[in-house]
């Protein structure tokens, strides 16, 4: 059995102030171009500070091979120095085994209770009244994104909600346009289903019914009919273009390809690099100009335990980091997410952020998937989901009922 530091030995650290220098190995799945640039500013903090960012990027968006490598790593007995992971319940079972440091102390120390906004991020990273992660950004999932000049050529204006885009299709279609651009990953399919068309066709008190109270009979019920009505009808809209990964997807809106995509506001990073301007060159319409609102999920960093000092002082030190003013607001200008603290100045956001934080700031909330569903059930239904948006034979009733039967048994 390894002996890891104990608590006592944090305090000492905490109070011994600056970490000798360390190598710290970051694991973490931004690869696409605006992640890869967002990533940068926390290695560039990190380094300056005299250390070494070791960078242990894992591709494939959403995590998708990067959370399932590091769970086998960490049980396997073999720690990175820091690893990325979605705020919420996807780390329960591990926090169970004791595999993280517990960051209580630091946080209390730097009183993270005071700035974080909303604190609900922190009751995220929360098991057992201690805490075990820094909440680095929010991302919602509540966003399609419009390309303009698509919209433009096909003689059409932009959409102002849903219903308008599906009414758009055929023209993008004459136009030679694919109106919607979708990534064959499982998450993908499922985020857009479960998280935003759900919400903004059956609505965030029915959403809420469903993946926080895992009210079956809501989940089988006459408002998520519908969903998987639109679900089923996205399905077909975005038969006109194959693509795997969520960036690429977005590369066809940023070119004018396809007519919207459905993802979370990851996809401003894109936009950003592609020096596109929120407004001129794309349109963001949150909670797709049905229902808007800001759903809680996102990124945040988590440190495994390790038999070393110096190193634990560096993996405090950067958490530290992470969370401070400066280094919040450069993270997530590049990555297009709104920062977890409300006490910074951000007043280069693009339209599409300040959309954002004014939803944050009227209290237009959800929490994420990740916050509501183990890992396990989330897996489920990505593995029904991924069934469904690849069997155009599978009928919305058909998968509404298998999903309702996940959300009986869900925890
Ligand atoms: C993360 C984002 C990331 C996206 C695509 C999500 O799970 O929260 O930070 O950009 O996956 O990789």
């Amino acid at each position: 059995m390894k002996k890891f530091l104990s608590t006592l030995a944090v305090s000492a650290l905490l109070a011994s102030g600056a970490a000798k220098a360390a190598e710290l190995e970051v694991v973490h799945w931004w690869t696409s171009g605006g992640e890869a640039a967002a990533v940068a500013e926390f290695a560039k903090a990190f380094d300056a500070v005299g250390h070494k960012w070791v960078d242990g990027a894992i591709a494939g968006g959403g995590g998708t091979n990067a959370i399932p490598a590091v769970v086998s790593r960490l049980l396997g007995g073999d720690p990175m120095g820091a690893t990325q992971f979605n705020h919420g319940r996807q780390t329960e079972d591990l926090i169970q085994e004791g595999l993280f440091l517990d960051l209580t102390e630091l946080a209390e120390k730097e009183g993270w209770r005071d700035f974080v906004f909303p604190s609900s991020l922190l009751d995220a990273c929360t098991y057992d009244g201690k805490l075990y992660c820094v909440p680095v950004n929010i991302h919602s999932w509540q966003w399609i994104w419009l390309s303009n000049p698509a919209f433009a050529k096909a003689g059409i204006s932009v959409p102002s909600n849903w219903d308008e885009f599906v009414a758009a299709a055929p023209k993008l279609r004459e136009a030679g346009i694919a109106p919607l651009a979708v990534g064959s990953q499982a998450w993908q399919s499922t985020g857009m289903i479960t998280e935003v068309l759900a919400v903004a066709i059956a609505g965030p008190d029915a959403w809420s019914k469903v993946n926080v109270d895992k009210d079956a009979g809501v989940a089988g019920g006459a408002a998520y009919a519908k969903v998987f009505e639109a679900a089923a009808n996205a399905r077909a809209l975005a038969a006109d273009i194959s693509v795997t990964d969520w960036n690429l997807a977005t590369a066809a809106v940023i070119t004018g390809q396809a007519g919207g995509q459905i993802m979370g506001d990851w996809a401003q990073g894109e936009f950003a690099v592609a020096e596109q301007v929120a407004g001129e060159d794309y349109s963001c319409l949150p909670g797709l100009g049905v229902n808007p609102v800001l759903s809680l999920g996102g990124d945040a960093f988590y440190f495994p335990k390790n038999k070393d000092a110096d190193m634990t002082a560096a993996q405090l030190e950067l958490a530290s980091l992470m969370i401070s003013k400066e280094v919040q607001v450069s993270f997530n200008l590049k990555k297009g997410s709104l920062p977890i603290r409300g006490d910074i100045d951000l007043s280069s956001a693009n339209d599409c952020m300040n959309k954002g934080l004014g939803l944050l700031a009227d209290g237009q909330i959800l929490p994420g998937g990740n916050m509501a569903l183990s890992r396990d059930t989330i897996g489920q239904i990505e593995d029904l989901m991924v069934q469904f948006w690849n069997d155009s034979s599978m009928s919305a009733t058909d998968a509404q009922a298998k999903y309702a039967s996940i959300i009986a048994s869900a925890d």
